[in-house]
């Protein structure tokens, strides 16, 4: 397969940080009528699902246990990553090894937990969700609809629980984008600490490129301490109606020390029909 998949030989020793929560639950209302029957974070990327990757990102992180955030339809999700044994045998016995090999490495790749979100009031209210099935330890936030196409093979989760790790402050993966793109992110309010770390002292959820505190967005993955929870159930509905993660950063953000890190790496929002047809070609390395 193309050179561009994504394997990580070298998950990380001994982790600090050993829980995820996935959040999948969304309409994907860009991707209709597609996503009618099939989540977004199942449509194929070259030889497997979004959402595999993502869980892949989150296992080379050195994360062992995942809480997917799902709704009802998203019924595909769980199937994906169960075990199949009828699958398995008839695989076994014609001698596809390769793909019983593939199948099988999909229910050892790590503890899946399904949560589900019944209202799907945003991805802040997606998050609260996993409150129980974290509890009180730190953990990483990463969207079942992005890809994460880290530099060298390394896993860019890797690279926040890195971060976390030296400064023990919770963290959003960030790059700078042109400033007429940053009306479709969370912006960051940051001063650069040097080596691609900036301390944030605000986050506004998709402002007018005007108003736009700096050109830097986030992208996709967090990695929280549990006191984002407290934030989060303080937090009304924001932007579109939505109870929002970013008004929850911003609230601690104003209060204790908070960092954002630029990626290393490449993101591939597959949420759309475009980011769809150009993560395919990142992955199968015909695209730089
Ligand atoms: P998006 O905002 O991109 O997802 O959220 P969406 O709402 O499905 O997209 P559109 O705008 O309708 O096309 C990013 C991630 O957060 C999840 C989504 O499933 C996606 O993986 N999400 C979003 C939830 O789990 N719950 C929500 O209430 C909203």
């Amino acid at each position: 397969m193309g050179g561009g998949l994504m394997d990580y030989p070298h998950p990380m020793p001994d982790p600090v940080v050993t829980k995820a929560l996935i959040p999948a639950a969304g309409w994907g209302t860009r991707f209709l009528p597609a996503t009618k029957a099939v989540p977004k974070e199942m449509l194929p990327v070259v030889d497997r699902p979004v959402i595999q990757y993502v869980v892949e990102e989150a296992v080379a992180a050195g994360i062992t246990d995942i809480g997917i955030i799902i709704s009802s339809g998203k019924e595909a999700i769980p199937r994906h990553f169960s075990r199949d044994p009828a699958l398995e045998r008839w695989l076994e016995e014609g001698g596809k090894n390769e793909a019983l090999a593939s199948v099988r490495r999909l229910h050892s790749l790590a503890n899946i937990h399904y949560i589900p979100q019944h209202d799907m009031l945003g991805l802040g209210h997606a998050v609260l969700q996993g409150r129980s099935f974290i509890g009180a330890a730190p953990f990483a936030v990463l969207l079942g609809d992005t890809i994460l196409h880290g530099a060298a093979g390394a896993s860019v989760t890797g690279q926040l629980v890195e971060a976390f790790a030296a400064h023990q402050a919770p963290v959003v993966a960030c790059e700078p984008v042109a400033r007429e793109r940053v009306s479709r992110y969370g912006v960051l309010d940051a001063t650069p600490l040097g080596d691609g770390l900036h301390q944030v002292t605000g986050l506004v959820e998709k402002p007018r490129p005007e108003e736009a505190p700096s050109n830097l967005v986030i992208a996709s993955r967090y990695l929280f301490t549990p006191d984002i929870f407290p934030a989060l159930e303080r937090t009304g509905r924001g932007h579109g109606g939505e109870i929002q993660l970013t008004d929850a950063m911003a609230a601690l953000a104003a209060k204790r020390r908070f960092l954002g890190c630029e990626i290393k790496g490449r993101r591939l929002d597959v949420g759309h029909p475009r980011g769809l047809l150009e993560a395919c070609q990142v992955l199968m390395g015909d695209e730089k």
